[in-house]
């Protein structure tokens, strides 16, 4: 399907800081992403997502960009760069690489000619307003981690605005030459032949022209995060936004063959504006809906017959359980339910992008107060992310392979059984879960490419079918404990149970499901 890889690929998210040490320092690098391209083939899926890799005095871990189009000396060099892309293609596997374009780190030489002075020639490359009248922030608008989202610069008497850290001030891309300046960076990758970006809050690219003060949310509660005080009206998702994101996807297009992903937390209503007009903007507008949906068949049942009424015409739908800024999935519902969602993000119609680690079903690590790494931690403790960014556990080795000294962040309590050379042998592993899933996935076009049709049911039980040039795949999961079945019109044999090994067993108009069970039928 040339044009179209990546409708039927998995997409893999690598923290880089946590996958592989391979120069003996406790962080993961690129050279240690290399080495363990052979695990990536066998796992079974398509493209690695890597989070940043380039310059940055990494007060947000690489989130804040010194050089756009250089690799930190931490992760390696653009010749390592090199080898990891030349070896991942070798093996028929795609690169996305991390775009972040709303704002760059407080040290990139275009942030330091800005504050420089008002008559900078880069002034206007940033945000800078006066303060109020009455002095203080220019208006009420708040950063994403904790406080007024301004900061004042006493040098030229003006605030600069960051949605999140003030060590992240944010792009001004009213300005044509800022554009042009990040269009020049994705081509200097796109020529190196990377396949895509996946773009860095893509939403809040365009601010209000007005800077008009953001309205309280209604829905706002005491212990909810401090910034959803209000709603981001004014500071995010403004409709001249799809017009920076068609010239991305522009950009992209002038190369054969890549991918644009938007990462945007919005509701599935707003979310789906973000394939553009005549689906010229992000291919795959990340949909993080399942991470933000309580864990129960009824509201997933309801999720996605709400996405999938609302994609445009032509859009391909795509989902995520899990990423650097999230809890673990296998914390949020439980080893037993992790299974389910695996079964269920492999099994859905669209793009999935697994979250490494969790193919072994790495938890959320309780991090020891002293260890605690995430600036955010400090600043909005119920926000702090180095939970789920811990390193990759290989083998059951002091520090399971992943690195010769102690490694940036602790391993889970379970290390010594939880990593992939226990769980390889195991055949009811996760990891063994996650690779039959794939495997299945890859052969059969109705899990990858193939139509979705809901089963009605009840309770416990979620089902539906994939279909694709007469085959049919009936998949039922179990969201509960307790037993549960599901009658249906159908006859077919199981090609992969959840718990124990039914498969070839045949159904004849029924299901029946042992709690936190799930059945992928061949349809006869
Ligand atoms: C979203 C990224 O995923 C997150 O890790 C980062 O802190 C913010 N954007 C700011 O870049």
């Amino acid at each position: 399907m040339t044009g179209s890889w990546w409708k039927s690929a998995v997409l893999y998210q690598i923290y880089p800081r946590s996958f592989q040490d391979a120069n003996g320092d406790g962080i993961g690098d690129l050279a240690g992403i290399t080495a363990r391209l052979p695990y990536l083939a066998e796992l079974g899926v398509d493209a690695l997502w890597l989070s940043p890799i380039f310059v940055s005095p990494m007060a947000d871990f690489g989130y804040d960009i010194s050089d756009y189009t250089a690799i930190d000396s931490l992760f390696g060099s653009l010749g390592d760069f090199d080898a990891l892309l030349r070896e991942t293609h070798a093996r028929g596997l795609k690169v996305l690489l991390d775009l972040v374009p709303n704002h760059t780190s407080i040290e990139h030489p275009w942030f330091k000619d800005s504050r420089a002075s008002r008559e900078s020639a880069k002034r206007d490359w940033y945000i800078w307003r006066d303060p109020a009248p009455g002095g203080g922030p220019p208006n009420n608008w708040l950063s994403e981690f904790g406080g007024s989202a301004w900061a004042f610069d006493e040098r030229t008497g003006q605030y600069y605005y960051h949605a999140f850290l003030p060590e992240q001030p944010d792009l001004n891309w009213r300005n044509g030459d800022v554009r042009a300046a990040m269009h020049e960076v994705m081509r200097f990758w796109l020529k190196r032949g990377v396949d895509g970006f996946r773009v860095d809050v893509i939403w809040h690219l365009i601010k209000d022209a007005e800077f008009r003060d953001n309205p309280p949310n209604p829905e706002f509660r005491e212990g909810d995060l401090p910034h959803r005080r209000l709603l981001s009206f004014y500071s995010a998702d403004r409709p001249e936004v799809h017009e920076v994101i068609r010239e991305l996807r522009a950009v992209v297009d002038e190369f054969s063959d890549r991918l644009l992903i938007g990462e945007i937390y919005l509701s599935p209503e707003r979310l789906v504006t973000y394939y553009g007009k005549g689906l010229a903007g992000a291919h795959l507008p990340f949909n993080f809906s399942l991470i933000e949906t309580p864990w129960s068949a009824r509201a997933v049942a309801k999720l996605i017959d709400r996405y999938e009424a609302l994609l445009p015409p032509g859009a391909w739908p795509n989902w995520v359980l899990g990423n650097h800024d999230r809890p673990r999935i296998a914390s949020r519902v439980g080893d037993r339910q992790a299974r389910v969602a695996a079964m269920l993000l492999l099994t859905l119609r669209g793009t999935p992008t697994l979250y490494y680690g969790d193919e072994i079903g790495l938890p959320q690590v309780q991090i020891p107060r002293d260890r605690l790494r995430d600036p955010v931690a400090r600043s909005v403790p119920a926000l702090g992310r180095d939970g789920c960014r811990t390193p990759m556990q290989w083998d059951a080795s002091r520090f399971c392979g992943f690195s010769a000294p102690p490694p940036w962040l602790p391993l889970s309590e379970d290390a010594a059984a939880r990593n992939v050379a226990v769980q390889s042998g195991d055949p009811g592993s996760p990891y063994n879960l996650y690779r039959r899933l794939l495997s299945l996935r890859r052969r059969h076009p109705a899990l990858a490419i193939g139509g979705y049709r809901p089963i009605p049911a009840e309770g416990d039980m979620l089902a539906y079918i994939r279909e694709q040039s007469g085959e049919r795949l009936l998949v039922a999961l179990n969201f509960g404990s307790a037993p549960a079945s599901l009658s249906f019109p159908y006859h077919g044999t199981v090609a992969l149970s959840l718990l124990g090994d039914r498969s070839g067993e045949s159904l004849r108009g029924r299901v029946d499901l042992a709690g936190n069970d799930g059945l992928l039928v061949r349809l006869d």
